[in-house]
């Protein structure tokens, strides 16, 4: 085993060529098929984006419409799904039933098994992408004692999310055009960014031929982990207990710098990038523009700025060039859009589907081998067997 290098964390080892997403972490690059995170967020919708991401171009209308009808006739879930859903807890994390769901539905599509079907696997594509919204939004109606919401197919994808998460039986939710903007812009934002953890689970365990919904499951998974998609929650709750404490920012960023104290910054430091997350720029943007608009105050938003600064002036985090990452800004907006704290990775695994699709056709179509890292063994040298009776 002489030739293995280990390389913990895969922190400097390539698994694939990818044709999805470029990132350039020195100079804070971000595009989508050759398009900048800036301009996408700007000018496009998340259906269009998803479908770049998993076409490889920007559809024509015609294309656009196609792709959308089929995504608004999809959005029914199979009513025994919900059999399932009633059997988890009232205070289930989202993100656990969500990644349960997700693997059911394998079990509700058994064609799921023939991978080599192209249009057996566009419809679990279309599916994956209508269904996704409906299932996150029960775990909300549940924590809140209210009966689920329907889709409903005359909305646009964000539109029918937000509906489906504030609608009640006794009062239409009126979809406000900039809450729904919001929540597009962050969709864009989240929605791929090349070998991260979560897209890495996704393409290792399709790469065993296991069927989409298992794969994305996994990815869903991966996501949760606080150290990937669940510092979006962890943020809000750090700055919360900020703020409970007496706003003393100073306080946090000399615990997060001694080790001893098992406390990060969360929002802060990334793989990858070590320059400003383009993606952090634009929703450190976008928090305030939502705020103003709404008309929301959060006090929340003032520490997170007191804390952003505080950590880029501390040679500390200079010197390990730690900048804040996308999820430090986006659980301010996602509050002031109503959406419940435990609900923010829940968001983000929305947000970051269609990319894990790409990822998992492009990883079929470059007909990549079962992935399978190797070790250094370091364990006993081989020994005899002892019986039970004399160790
Ligand atoms: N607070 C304090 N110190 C930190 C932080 C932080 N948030 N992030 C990194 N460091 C230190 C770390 O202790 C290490 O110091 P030293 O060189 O003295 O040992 C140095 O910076 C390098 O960090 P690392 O842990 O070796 O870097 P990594 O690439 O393995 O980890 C990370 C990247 C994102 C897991 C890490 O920065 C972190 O834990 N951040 C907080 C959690 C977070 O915000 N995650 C969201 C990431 S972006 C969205 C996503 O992926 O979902």
């Amino acid at each position: 085993t002489g030739y293995i290098t280990i390389d913990a964390g895969y922190k400097n080892t390539g698994a694939t060529k990818s044709a999805i997403t470029f990132l350039d972490g020195e100079e804070g690059v971000l595009n989508y098929r050759g398009y900048s995170i800036e301009e996408l967020a700007e000018k496009s919708s998340f259906l269009e984006v998803a479908y770049l991401l998993i076409y490889g171009e920007l559809p024509t209308q015609e294309q656009f419409s196609a792709f959308e009808h089929e995504i608004t006739t999809h959005t029914l879930v199979n009513e025994d799904m919900r059999k399932i859903f009633e059997g988890f807890p009232v205070n289930a994390h989202p993100m656990g039933v969500l990644s349960s769901l997700v693997s059911a539905m394998s079990a509700f599509y058994p064609e799921t098994l023939d991978l080599d079907s192209p249009e057996t696997t566009e419809l679990h594509i279309i599916r994956l992408l209508s269904k996704l919204p409906t299932i996150a939004t029960w775990s909300y109606k549940k924590s809140q004692g209210h009966p689920v919401n329907y889709p409903k197919n005359s909305l646009d994808y964000c539109s029918n999310f937000l509906s489906m998460m504030f609608s009640l039986p006794v009062a239409e939710y009126k979809v406000d055009p900039v809450v729904s903007a919001a929540l597009n812009k962050l969709l864009i934002l989240h929605a791929d960014h090349e070998q991260n953890c979560s897209t890495s689970t996704v393409r290792l365990v399709g790469s065993s031929q296991a069927n989409i919904y298992s794969s994305i499951s996994s990815g869903i998974s991966a996501l949760w982990g606080p150290l990937h998609g669940g510092a979006n929650q962890e943020v809000i709750e750090m700055l919360e207990a900020i703020k409970n404490d007496g706003g003393d920012v100073q306080k946090y960023v000399d615990m997060a710098k001694d080790k001893s104290s098992g406390f990060r910054l969360f929002g802060f430091g990334h793989r990858v990038y070590k320059n400003f997350d383009p993606r952090a720029k634009i929703i450190k943007k976008a928090a305030d523009d939502v705020l103003n608009k709404l008309g929301i105050n959060d006090p929340v938003l003032e520490i997170a700025q007191k804390l952003e600064k505080a950590a880029l002036e501390d040679p500390y985090f200079v010197s390990r060039k730690l900048y804040p990452n996308v999820d430090f800004y986006s659980g301010i907006i996602y509050r002031a859009l109503g959406i419940p704290t435990n609900m923010f990775t829940v968001m983000f695994a929305i947000g970051r589907l269609p990319g894990w699709i790409a990822q998992w056709k492009e990883m079929r179509a470059n007909k990549e081998p079962i992935g399978r890292p190797r070790q250094v063994y370091v364990g006993a040298p081989r020994r005899d067997y002892v019986a039970i009776s004399e160790r």
